[in-house]
C-alpha cells in the first residue's frame, strides 16, 4: 500500500500550475458516447479517475488515444452497452455513462455505483429523471437496467434537490431526445456549465446554462469537436490553502477567478493577502494575519463541499473558534479524527464542526479516507512538527496529479513510499 511521508516543510514559495478539472473531464468524457465520431479533449488531468473512465469507455467499445493532457475518444463502433461492476466500483462517476448509453442505444445496463466514505451517494434523482424522459428502469443483481425502445422524449423534470451528477446524466440523456426538456433546480457548478458548453459546441441546443432551469431542445445529430476543459477550481483552492497554512508565497496559474468567488470572499474576510490577476493569483501567506471564520457548504455558487476539509485544516491553526456546517454530504467529516491525531481540536456534532485553533500540529501516522480529506492531511503534514505518514493515498491520486511533484519544487518535503 503506497504511503506519503511528509516532513515539516518550509513555507511554500514559487509558481504552481493548476491542471484541468477532474469533475469536468469525467462527464465530458462520458458525453463522447453520444457522438458517432471522434472528439479531441484538451487539458485533461492525468488522474486515476480519468484512467478509470478511459477503461470503462474502452470496455464499451470506444477507441481512446491519450497523449499527455490530450485525449482522443472515438465512439463510432460501440460494442456493448453494459458498464460492469468491477469498473464502476472504482469510480462512482461511472454512473454518468447511463444517460448517454440509453440515449444512444435505447438500452443501458450500468452497475449501481455503491456508496463511498462521504455518504451513501444514492442515484434516485438520476433514475427519477430518466423515467420522466420515458425510460423503463429496473434494478437487478446490483445493476440498473434501462430501456427506451421508442427512444427518449423531452419532458419537464423538477429535481427535489440540487444534484451535480443527476443534472449531468439528464443533460446527456436529453440532448438527442425528441422534443424539449426542462431540468428545474439544476446544478450550476462550473463543471456542469463546462459540460453544457462542450455539448453545445457539438451541436446540442442548451439554454439557461448556469441558471436554475436548463432548457434543452433535442437535436438529431452531433458533430466532432476539439474542446479544452476548464481548470480545476478545487485543486486551485487547495494550493491557496497550502500557501496560507505554510505562511509562504505562491503564484497559482490557470485560474478562473469567478469559479472561486465564495472561497476567496471568505479568505479576504479572514485577512488573507491575495492579489487577483486575470488568470492567476498571488497568495502571500507570510503577511496574512488570519482570523477565525465560519463556513457552510452549499451547491454552487455557495461554498464548495470539496474545499471543506482543506479549510478545516487551515482553521485548526488559527487562534479562536471557527465553525463548519456540511450541508451537501451526510458523512464528510472523516478527516476530523485524523487531524485530531495530529493535535487539532475539532469537535463534531451532527453536520456541524467547531474548530478551536491550536499553536501547532505534531506529525503522526494517519489514514486517508476520501479524496478531499486526504489532501487536507497532506496540508496538515506540511506544517506538523516532525514526520507525518499518510496511508491509503490511492484516495489522493484519484483527484490530484502526483501532488508531491507540484509541491516539492515549492519547498514541500513529501516522499512517496511503497
Ligand atoms: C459531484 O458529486 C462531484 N463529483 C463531487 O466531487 C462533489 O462533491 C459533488 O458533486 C457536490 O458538488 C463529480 O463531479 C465526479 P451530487 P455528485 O449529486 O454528483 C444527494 C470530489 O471530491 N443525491 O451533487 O455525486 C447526494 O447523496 C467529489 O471530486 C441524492 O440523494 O454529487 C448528496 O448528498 C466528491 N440522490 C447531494 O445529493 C441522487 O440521485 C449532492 O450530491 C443524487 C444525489
Amino acid at each position: 500500500m503506497k504511503k506519503l511521508l511528509i516532513r515539516k516543510s518550509s513555507p511554500l514559495k514559487g509558481i504552481i500550475e493548476v491542471s484541468g478539472s477532474k469533475n469536468s473531464a469525467l462527464p465530458i468524457m462520458a458525453a463522447s458516447l453520444l457522438l458517432n465520431d471522434k472528439c479531441l479533449l484538451k487539458n485533461i488531468p492525468n488522474l486515476a479517475d480519468v484512467n478509470s473512465m478511459i477503461n470503462l469507455l474502452e470496455s464499451l467499445g470506444a477507441k481512446i488515444n491519450k497523449k499527455k493532457s490530450y485525449i482522443t475518444i472515438n465512439c463510432s463502433n460501440l460494442k456493448n452497452h453494459k458498464a460492469e461492476y468491477n469498473l464502476v466500483k472504482k469510480m462512482r462517476a461511472s454512473i454518468l455513462v447511463l444517460g448517454p448509453l440509453l440515449s444512444r442505444n435505447q438500452n443501458a445496463i450500468v452497475s449501481l455505483p455503491g456508496g463511498c466514505a462521504i455518504g451513501t451517494r444514492p442515484i434516485n434523482y438520476h433514475l427519477y429523471g430518466l423515467k420522466k424522459l420515458g425510460a423503463k428502469i429496473s434494478i437487478k443483481d446490483g445493476y440498473v437496467i434501462a430501456k427506451a425502445p421508442n427512444g427518449l422524449r423531452g419532458n419537464t423534470i423538477e429535481l427535489p434537490r440540487v444534484s451535480v451528477g443527476a443534472t449531468e446524466n439528464l443533460l446527456l440523456a436529453s440532448i438527442l431526445a425528441k422534443g424539449k426538456t426542462v431540468i428545474k433546480n439544476a446544478a450550476k457548478e462550473p463543471e456542469v456549465q463546462d459540460l453544457c458548453n462542450f455539448l453545445n459546441m457539438m451541436g446540442a441546443n442548451i439554454k439557461g446554462i448556469g441558471k436554475k432551469n436548463i432548457i434543452i431542445k433535442g437535436v438529431k445529430k452531433l458533430k466532432s469537436v476539439k474542446y479544452s476543459i476548464i481548470p480545476d477550481r478545487i485543486e486551485a483552492g487547495t494550493f491557496i490553502v497550502g500557501a496560507l497554512i505554510t505562511k509562504g508565497k505562491l503564484r497559482i496559474n490557470n485560474i478562473i477567478i469567478e469559479h472561486l468567488q465564495t472561497p476567496l470572499k471568505v479568505l479576504k474576510k479572514m485577512g488573507a493577502k491575495i492579489k487577483i490577476q486575470k488568470n492567476y493569483i498571488i497568495v502571500d501567506g507570510k503577511n496574512s494575519k488570519l482570523v477565525s471564520s465560519k463556513i457552510k457548504t452549499k451547491p454552487y455558487p455557495g461554498f464548495p463541499t470539496d474545499l471543506q476539509a482543506q479549510f478545516m485544516c487551515l482553521f485548526s491553526l488559527i487562534k479562536g473558534k471557527s465553525y463548519i456546517e456540511e450541508s451537501v454530504f451526510e458523512n464528510r467529516f472523516m478527516h476530523v479524527s485524523e487531524l485530531n491525531r495530529l493535535g487539532a481540536k475539532i469537535f463534531v456534532k451532527n453536520q456541524n464542526c467547531k474548530i478551536e485553533g491550536v499553536e501547532k500540529l505534531i506529525g503522526a501516522q494517519i489514514m486517508a479516507s476520501d479524496l478531499r480529506a486526504s489532501v487536507s492531511l497532506v496540508l496538515a503534514g506540511l506544517v506538523a512538527n516532525g514526520e507525518t505518514q499518510i496511508d491509503r493515498i490511492y484516495h489522493l491520486d484519484r483527484g490530484y496529479e502526483k501532488i508531491e511533484n507540484k509541491l516539492n519544487p515549492c519547498g514541500a518535503n513529501i516522499k512517496r513510499i511503497d
